[in-house]
């Protein structure tokens, strides 16, 4: 049985892998990641140019593999961001030449799809959720076919945004979920939801976002800047619900002193008012918009892939992509699966495949070296940053 190793670098995500007779020996993968702010590629490409050689022999330690018994170097070809992909192509050729052994070409949004046969899945309608790509794919005809698509943004790319509005780092999503699960009794903010036959579209909901993100920063501002005297002139603590927001609460109400919350500031109310009124009262939280994003694009998400399975009749749903390790998200696709007439069994792989990975990559790889799907001459061999899913001829065998 060959031996294949998997490189990944679509994006923020450097891994190596190695895959053996349809088993993942080893999965080792270093993810570029910031304090504030998203993904800038040129930075992205240092971080896996710095760290491939480590990730590569800590791929090797960890499955027992001697650089002499791998057969091919398969890679993420695309879709991806230019620079990362170059990063992976160059050090795949490097291996490639010093191990004299042929290149397998992977698209990235296959592998993860193929990557579902590892928890059962036969032939599933795969709900592919990341940073760049939200797609609903199912096989047809010798293709994987996109059933429905995002017309403008990725999910993840979309909560990253959010994320970095709201100054909380990059990537968002955990973050995000954390919030939600902290809105005070489930707060849904209306958003806008915006499903177009089998399409979704986001930025309309991210400008909603944006100007509520805004709006509370801005009342935060006004109410913070009431000084001490102000705050002192009245006694009336209880009326504290005016502060609208977590910090201003903590801002207004108390201190830690000896270790015991204690009130120090005490609003004037008219005035608070009057500041609240001229920039419109904010009766949310960065909680309550968390929440109501995941509700609102996860049920958006959970409606096109019921879409997909009544059209395509399949009765089995994969999740995939870094966004589905959402937990909100995988409750709410396990609910329309357990209600629809025809039952559909959800099938999520584990985390360490969901989000990028290279063992997805060394996985599809495998069938297709198997599957005489390798090139020896290295100068035929380029990056494909833009290609489509639906574009690869499916050439393997899925089980
Ligand atoms: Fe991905």
């Amino acid at each position: 049985m060959p031996i294949i190793l998997g490189i990944e670098s679509t994006a923020h995500t450097f891994g190596v892998a190695l895959a053996k007779n349809g088993k993942i020996l080893s999965n080792i993968k270093k993810t570029y990641t910031t304090d504030s702010g998203g993904i800038i590629p040129s930075e992205a490409s240092k971080h896996h140019e710095l760290h491939k050689h480590e990730i590569y022999f800590e791929a090797l330690d960890k499955s027992n593999v001697k650089e002499d018994e791998i057969e091919a170097i398969a890679f993420s070809q695309g879709p991806g961001l230019a620079l990362c992909l170059l990063e992976g192509l160059r050090f795949a050729k490097e291996l490639s030449t010093k191990l004299k052994i042929p290149l397998v070409p992977v698209n990235h949004c296959v592998a993860h799809l193929v990557i579902g046969e590892l928890t059962g899945a036969k032939d599933p309608v795969l709900l592919y959720v990341s940073g760049a790509n939200t797609q609903v794919i199912a096989y047809e005809a010798g293709k994987y076919r996109i059933f429905g698509e995002t017309l403008d943004l990725g999910v993840g790319n979309f909560i990253d945004t959010f994320g970095r509005m709201a100054g909380i780092g990059f990537p968002a999503g955990q973050k995000i979920q954390e919030l939600a699960e902290k809105s005070n009794e489930k707060n849904y903010i209306e958003l806008p939801y915006s499903v177009k036959g089998m399409d979704i579209a986001l930025s309309g909901i991210q400008t909603n976002l944006k100007q509520k993100l805004e709006k509370m920063k801005l009342y935060n501002k006004k109410f913070a800047s009431l000084n001490s005297s102000e705050l002192n002139k009245n006694d009336n603590v209880k009326n504290l619900d005016l502060c609208s927001t977590e910090d201003i609460n903590k801002k207004l109400l108390c201190i830690n002193n000896k270790n015991q919350r204690k009130i120090l500031a005490k609003p004037d109310l008219k005035q608070i008012n009057k500041r609240a009124n001229e920039n419109g009262r904010v009766n949310y939280t960065l909680e309550d918009l968390a929440y109501s994003l995941q509700e609102t694009v996860f049920a958006m998400l959970v409606e096109v892939a019921e879409r997909a399975l009544a059209h395509t009749g399949k009765k089995e749903l994969l999740l995939g992509g870094g966004v589905a390790c959402n937990k909100r998200l995988q409750e709410m696709a396990r609910i329309m699966c357990s209600e629809r007439e025809e039952k559909v069994k959800l099938f999520v792989p584990e985390a360490q495949f969901l989000v990028d990975n290279a063992g997805m990559i060394a996985f599809l790889g495998e069938k297709m070296f198997k599957a005489g799907l390798f090139e020896k001459n290295l100068d035929k061999i380029d990056i494909k940053p833009r290609e489509r899913t639906d574009e690869v001829d499916v050439k393997w065998k899925w089980l």
